[in-house]
């Protein structure tokens, strides 16, 4: 049903079960986060109240998710919960040839094992943090292509995930063939806001990689949201349904990696999608020695038939309208009380700008971390820092990244927290953000791993 425009809006479902959640003090607060080390990821979920750590596996699952449970064919091969997800795959993505796996890095690990040798060259907009570290790891080199736009929280532009079609023409034009074994395109880019890529980019990504010969690649664990910026954002598409506008975006790609716990609103899953046979061939190796069977990859039966219903619901126009409106609910609040935010708000998160929240905090202290910790011990809201610490080291220099963008991230998870709860997230913010002076001191880096160091990294208050 569409929406009444008399009418306030409400979301299209009602809540079953309920889990509690527990209240702290500020002192304990101070308490567990120097515990923690100043790293969010250490602390305990008790030890948190509303948790917008991520919106990856955090979602809520609906009644026919949780029934399909019971139909899990749990056969090691040929399972019929196998092929229930493979035909949902295949009606959503169009993609014939499909491998599941745990979740999306598995489906990087098993791709990329395919497809990348040291020394190439993998461009596309703002590599996801997995994303980059397998590239990486495999030392190759990710090449952000994103327009300048995105990296400007004051601009507005409607696709600030695009490609920059110059910056990519160069890239593709000054390499030699062979050293670039495909271009990859996230939707929504996450890491550069949540924000999504227009069709017309997305045709004519297309359109050069095919004049280079380079195959193209989504990582795609936000394809719904995307595609409801695109229907709400690109005139041509408006009266396009969700789903034929995710066909039509995927008519322009040879293959994707997906984390399902991102849209198809599942707590663990990935997949490959591939177009052609030779290469699904290749990648089915890596799956069965990395993952697990071709007809299961890592998954259990009852996760592929939760997995098969949760692709169908987060491909639901009302369901994307009530998400993307939540999300957009806290992006407002936070706005009127004058706290920089990446605009337009993204699909999953706000963005918080902790260079311009933060502008007396030098970037060598990690702004973004000293906002996320700083409102955890304020209001027990625990959100990620999407900075200089996920950047991780230069691979080659060690020097530390500094990322054009200085963010906060909070991730609002799927049918989850009421506006209630966004309320409390913006109110507790605002008071952080009026102390904002306050804070004269950053963070230091007391131990941290080579790769993926945000994860456990541990840090002290600079003295
Ligand atoms: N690609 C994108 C764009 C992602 O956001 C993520 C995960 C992955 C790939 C990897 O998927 O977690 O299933 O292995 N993002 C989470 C986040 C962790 O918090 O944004 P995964």
């Amino acid at each position: 049903m569409k929406n009444n425009m008399d009418l306030p809006f409400a979301e299209p479902y009602k809540i079953k079960m309920v889990e509690p959640l527990r209240k702290s003090t500020k002192n304990e607060r101070l308490k567990w986060i120097k515990n923690a080390r100043y790293n969010l990821f250490n602390l305990k979920s008790e030890q948190v109240f509303i948790d917008l750590l991520t919106d990856s596996g955090t979602g809520a699952m609906s009644d026919k998710q949780w029934s399909a449970l019971m139909l899990g064919d749990e056969s090691y091969a040929g399972a019929s919960s196998y092929e229930k997800l493979k035909n949902a795959v295949k009606e959503i993505t169009g993609f014939e040839y499909f491998l599941p796996t745990h979740q999306g890095r598995a489906a990087e690990n098993v791709l990329f094992s395919a497809l990348i040798k040291e020394g190439d060259i993998i461009p596309g907009n703002t590599h996801f943090d997995t994303t980059k570290g397998h590239i990486e790891f495999r030392k190759a080199l990710a090449v952000d292509c994103t327009i300048d736009e995105a990296f400007d929280t004051t601009v507005y532009h409607p696709f600030k995930g695009n490609i920059d079609l110059d910056k990519l023409g160069k890239v593709l034009k000054e390499n030699q063939k062979g050293k670039i074994p495909f271009i990859i395109v996230t939707l929504t880019c996450n890491s550069a806001g949540g924000q999504p890529v227009s069709l017309n980019n997305l045709k004519n990504i297309n359109e050069l990689a095919k004049k280079y010969e380079v195959p193209v690649i989504y990582d795609s664990a936000r394809l719904a949201e995307n595609a409801f910026f695109i229907k709400s954002r690109e005139e041509k598409y408006k009266e396009k349904s969700i789903r034929e506008i995710i066909r039509e975006m995927f008519l322009n790609a040879d293959g994707m990696t997906m984390s399902c716990k991102k849209d198809a609103i599942v707590n663990m899953g990935g997949f490959i999608g591939l177009r052609n046979r030779e290469l699904y061939r290749k990648a089915t190796t890596y799956n069965i020695m990395f993952e697990g069977f071709i007809t299961y990859g890592g998954l259990s039966g009852r996760d592929m038939e939760a997995l098969a219903q949760g692709l169908y619901e987060g491909t639901e126009y009302d369901y994307l309208e009530s998400r993307i409106n939540q999300v957009h609910y806290l992006g407002k609040l936070l706005k009127d009380q004058g706290i920089p935010v990446q605009e337009p708000f993204g699909g999953h998160a706000i963005f918080v700008d902790a260079k311009r929240f933060l502008p007396h905090i030098p970037k060598e202290e990690f702004p973004a971390q000293t906002l996320a910790t700083e409102l955890y011990i304020d209001g027990g809201v625990r959100c990620v820092e999407i900075s200089t610490l996920l950047t991780d080291r230069d691979p080659v220099t060690r020097k530390n990244r500094y990322p054009e963008l200085d963010l906060v991230r909070l991730a609002i998870p799927r049918r989850v927290y009421t506006n209630n709860h966004i309320d409390y997230v913006a109110a507790s913010l605002a008071r952080v953000y009026k102390r904002r002076n306050t804070y004269r001191k950053g963070l230091k880096i007391v131990w941290e791993a080579p790769i993926m160091r945000h994860f456990t990294i541990e840090l002290e208050p600079v003295q």
